[in-house]
């Protein structure tokens, strides 16, 4: 039996870090295990221009313990106003690896979002010309679209639509929650893939809902039926390269999680690779986690996989930390129900 992996050091497709105090206490977490990460934009106000995206960089920077080599790789979040020059100026610096589209009103920090899609054809196209992915939250917002089908709904109403108007735009799909994603991205040759998160491999909506609701396990989109979980799992663990990590692990202090308006999102970044580990080897799968956390990513973004290895070895249960502290309050980590046995080594 594997007990030992030794895979090139992860990178985490989609991350978010905040800013402040939370950006310091979060930082370290996502560091210690991965060597890059997308990182969100949709801070208050959020990250628009290429100037704002250098600044955020350096703070990110700042907040990494002394020495460890972690590189962001940033985003700007598209608003209808978005400059394409100033776009194609930071992509071509090598600043910037994407643009973040969120419709208007889908999930956190996302009024600034997209309402008017013909307004965002210019940049849109640029960013075919010069090759910027465009990273996708797929779920539409219209009030009478029940919260379960938004995302399914997406495809048709907008995803689709934006590629075939857009010819050589890349796109990835962030944190795919569905059959009908996945069905979507398997239907298409080139220049579509998929983030998965960790918490979706692993939980459906009756975690969060079944005898108690369970605000750690809420976020946007929000998890589906069983069935949609497994054929993200089929998916993750095929090794088709269109699918690869991205934790979109998204911290929220426990008050505002714990409300009666409770914030969206799950912060797994502490123990992302253990669970990983633990639910592909469930799947007998443990030779399919090397392309979906340090290579796919990588090669979708044009980025050389990591020269820097880290093993994953399997033993007694880890001691699972419930929570972090921050200046901001406490964090809850994302709890997978089931003990963890794979700790990570950074070689
Ligand atoms: O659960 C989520 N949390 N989904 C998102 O799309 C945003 C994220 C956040 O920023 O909190
Ligand atoms: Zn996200």
């Amino acid at each position: 039996m594997t007990d030992r992996l030794t895979i090139p050091l992860p990178d985490d497709m989609h991350l978010h870090l905040r800013d402040g105090a939370m950006l310091k206490a979060v930082t370290p977490a996502t560091a210690a295990h991965f060597g890059r990460a997308i990182i969100m934009p949709n801070l208050v106000p959020p990250v628009v221009t290429g100037a704002e995206a250098a600044e955020y960089r350096a703070r990110i920077l700042d907040a990494l313990p002394d020495g460890n080599p972690f590189e962001p790789l940033m985003t700007l979040y598209l608003t209808e106003t978005t400059d394409p020059d100033d776009v194609a100026a930071a992509a071509e610096s090598g600043l910037i690896h994407a643009l973040k589209l969120y419709p208007a009103g889908a999930t956190t920090n996302s009024a600034s979002g997209v309402r008017d899609f013909a307004k965002v054809q210019g940049v849109l196209e640029r960013m075919a010309e010069i090759g910027l992915p465009l990273c996708v939250h797929g779920e539409v917002t219209d009030a009478e679209i029940d919260i379960f089908d938004r995302e399914a709904v997406f495809i048709d109403r907008v995803l689709d639509p934006i590629r075939r108007r857009t010819p050589g735009l890349k796109v990835v799909m962030e944190h795919v929650t569905t059959s009908n994603g996945i069905d979507y991205i398997a239907s298409v040759e080139q220049g579509l893939a998929g983030t998965i998160t960790t918490h979706h491999l692993i939980i459906n909506r009756n975690h969060i809902l079944a005898g108690g609701i369970r605000p750690h396990y809420y976020c946007l989109p929000v998890a589906k039926r069983e069935e949609h979980r497994k054929a993200l799992l089929a998916a993750a663990t095929s090794g088709d390269p269109r699918y690869f990590s991205g934790t979109d692990s998204a911290p929220h202090v426990d008050a505002a999680k714990e409300s009666g308006c409770g914030c969206a999102g799950c912060f797994t970044a502490p123990n992302t690779l253990s669970c990983l580990a633990e639910v592909f080897e469930g799947a007998g799968a443990l030779d399919k986690l090397e392309g979906f956390v340090s290579r796919f990513g990588a090669d979708f973004y044009g980025l050389p996989v990591a020269s820097e290895t880290l093993t994953l070895e399997k033993g007694a249960p880890l001691e699972q930390p419930k929570s972090l502290e921050t200046g901001d309050g406490p964090v809850t980590v994302f709890d997978p129900g089931f003990p963890l046995h794979w700790r990570v080594i950074r070689d």
